[in-house]
């Protein structure tokens, strides 16, 4: 076995919950979703972490308004906390610069990140993935004993087909998957049915919110969006599904 996963596995001792929110293309909402998701879980009261694993397009720190803000280092990094959001980037380390690394570089800076941060006690620990079944994701799956998957989608045909994709990769490595998402909701245009034919759950949807982007950069204001909303229903879905 490999040893590194001894020690992620003993920095994610205190998280009782893992959930890596990932899909089949870009642009769907996975970041928006996650960052929505940590707030919306912390304001009810429980301990969160979110940790952005999107090196190549990280936007946890512009979605939270991460300003001025970084991690200390005690036989670790303590990622500071945003309105209660223990948050952790590659951003801290890279000044906004585009991380030129190559894919051998993006697996080790996975991995490294996975095996400093220093997350203490949490309820839910959230993932912001990259687009895709690629290196990092594979690295969760491997590193990340406890992790499920939340798959975001639309209800367009093209970004289904590649949730497919990704849920046939899933279900084929026997990586739990917690829920289906369709976000940007408009119209009747559900994807429930589609879903559950693939015989994995629908955990609900999220309309599309004209409102949302005057709301990006300030996590009170985010709290207070449609979108929020929609996150926090999905939180008190019912007992079954109860996050
Ligand atoms: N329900 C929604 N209503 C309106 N706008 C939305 C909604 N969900 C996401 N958006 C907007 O869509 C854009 C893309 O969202 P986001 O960055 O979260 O996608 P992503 O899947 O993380 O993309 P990437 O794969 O590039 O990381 C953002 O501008 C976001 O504000
Ligand atoms: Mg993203």
């Amino acid at each position: 076995m490999d040893p590194r996963i001894n020690v992620i596995n003993k920095r994610l001792a205190g998280v009782k919950k893992i959930i890596a929110v990932s899909g089949g293309k870009g642009g769907i909402g996975k970041s928006t979703f996650s960052a929505v998701l940590a707030l919306t879980l912390s304001k009810a009261g429980y301990k969160v972490g979110l940790m952005d694993l999107d090196f190549w397009g990280p936007s946890g720190h512009v979605l939270l308004g991460a300003q001025g803000i970084s991690p200390v280092e005690d036989k670790g990094i303590v990622p500071p906390q945003i309105n209660g959001v223990k948050f952790m980037s590659i951003i801290y380390y890279t000044e906004d610069k585009t991380l030129a690394l190559r894919r051998a570089g993006f697996d080790q800076a996975a991995i490294e990140l996975l095996a400093v941060t220093q997350w203490g006690a949490l309820d839910y620990l959230i993932m912001d993935m990259p687009p895709g079944v690629g290196d990092v994701t594979l690295d969760v799956i491997r590193f990340m004993e406890k992790v499920k998957f939340c798959i975001i989608t639309t209800h367009s045909k093209v970004v289904m087909e590649t949730v497919k994709k990704t849920l046939n990769i899933l279900k084929q490595l026997k990586i739990p998957i917690f829920g289906v998402v369709q976000n940007m909701k408009e119209k009747n245009l559900s994807v429930e049915m589609q879903i559950k034919r693939l015989h994995v759950p629908f955990w609900g949807k999220i309309d599309f919110d004209a409102e949302l982007e005057g709301a990006i950069g300030d996590p009170k204001k985010l709290l207070e969006t449609k979108f929020s909303k929609n996150v926090n229903k999905l939180i008190h879905k019912d007992s079954r599904n109860h996050i």
